[in-house]
């Protein structure tokens, strides 16, 4: 199994630079709150199991209704909401207090970076399993930083290739963060991040690139920013998720595919994934399942890494009787690799039969489950033309959203 950690998010902030007269992890950000954007984020983590949120002392029940709205049945057993301190430091030391016993690695992430992605939380999580050391997500200087003394005289100009901007999620070993914490006591509070005070305690800590979308709404136009960005996504994908992607100009790319087999000797058909014992079986050095190799296809194209001929070859041996399903697991995995997220596919298959709307859920689920996403199924007859429409074998036709 995947190796996990946990996560303290602080939220128990008053939010005084927003103005809003809300503690800010309470202020309205699309159609929720700037809590809720940020939790979605780290659901969607894969290498998060336990979540303790750190929520000021009078909004401790609130704050339980907002992890419900999130995690749904899952709220009681993934996330911990606790009372927070006076100073974000405090806050923290109430965070790690309320970890359960299992979390060798722990995030500290701010609630107030809403628009994280999931992406950061594991790779963080990673790289604190991987190293055992302290992990930084940082953001590169792209200003020339001067050093000013009070009377506005410029004393110096740093070399900005040597300074980064710090972000959360912040990931350390967790007795290394526990006992660092535990040496400052009080001092604590006069650090500005979880990372100094690790190195404080003489621990080695280490950068990872950061991402634009984790900026922290401070002040009231970094929630018009983060509002804009959320607003350019449809329902639906607000829905599933903050995949602000597009917006931060990491584009969509969709795909197509395209296949077709002819009628061989036996049966079943093998088709979309499942067995139809009353069908003839397509023929093909394969299983011939010609929806699963159209999705295959529509995967490769929309990544641009040519087609499931060109990838796995159409008379590779080892693939001899390959099932369709297995194609499309080596392909996710190989988008996976290159570092695409699939999002959503869909696929037509053109025949007169199998009817495909009798089992269309079943389908839904079964290639759904391969592709790691939503997968809709639809049918439809040729007209009598060509091979399909005569009855001579079975074609599909598919398409797939991915994004980097
Ligand atoms: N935080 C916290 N407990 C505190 C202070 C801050 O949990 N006593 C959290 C905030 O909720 C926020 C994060 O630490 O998610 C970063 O702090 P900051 O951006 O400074 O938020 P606020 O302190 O709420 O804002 P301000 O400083 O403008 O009052
Ligand atoms: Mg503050």
């Amino acid at each position: 199994m995947t190796p996990r950690a946990a996560v303290v998010v602080v939220a128990a902030g008053s939010g005084q630079r927003l103005g809003l007269g809300v503690p800010k992890a309470f202020a309205p950000l699309a159609g929720g709150t700037i809590l809720d954007w940020s939790l979605r984020g780290i659901r969607r983590a894969r290498r998060i199991a336990h979540v303790v949120v750190v929520a000021p002392p009078d909004r401790v029940e609130e704050t339980a209704g907002i992890v419900q709205r999130v995690y749904g049945d899952d709220a009681a057993r993934i996330v911990t909401v606790v009372a927070g301190g006076e100073e974000r430091a405090d806050s923290v030391v109430a965070g790690l207090r309320a970890l359960g016993p299992d979390s060798s690695a722990v995030l500290v992430h701010d609630a107030a970076r809403a628009l994280t992605p999931p992406e950061v939380f594991d790779t963080v999580a990673g790289l604190v399993l991987e190293l055992g050391a302290g992990v930084v997500p940082v953001l590169p200087v792209v200003d020339t930083v001067k050093r000013v003394l009070p009377d506005g005289e410029i004393a110096a100009t740093l070399d900005r290739r040597e300074l980064a901007l710090a972000q959360t999620p912040q990931g350390f070993p967790r007795a290394q963060l526990e006992a660092a914490y535990g040496a400052l006591g009080v001092a604590a509070r006069g650090y500005t991040d979880d990372a100094a005070i690790h190195s404080a305690a003489g621990h080695r800590t280490v950068t990872t690139v950061g991402d634009e979308r984790a900026f922290k709404i401070t002040h009231a136009s970094d929630l018009d920013r983060a509002e804009a960005l959320l607003s350019g996504m449809g329902p639906a994908r607000r829905a599933a998720a903050p995949g602000v992607e597009a917006m931060a100009g990491r584009g969509y790319r969709t795909g197509v595919g395209a296949d077709a087999h002819a009628f061989g000797d036996g049966s079943p058909l093998r088709l979309a994934g499942v067995d139809w014992p009353d069908h003839p079986a397509l023929a093909g050095h394969s299983d011939g399942d010609a929806a699963c190799h159209a999705i295959v296809d529509a995967l490769l194209a929309a990544a641009g890494l040519g087609d499931i001929g060109t990838v796995f070859g159409v008379d590779d041996p080892a693939r001899e009787g390959y099932s369709g399903l297995a194609f499309i697991r080596d392909a996710v995995a190989l988008l996976k690799a290159e570092g695409w997220r699939v999002h959503s596919v869909s696929v037509e298959v053109v025949a007169n039969a199998p009817r495909i709307g009798a089992r269309r859920t079943e389908l839904e689920a079964v290639l759904g489950e391969a592709v790691g996403a939503p997968v809709t199924v639809a049918g439809t007859t040729a007209d009598g033309l060509g091979l399909t429409g005569e009855g001579r074998g079975i074609g599909a036709v598919a398409s797939a959203l991915i994004s980097r």
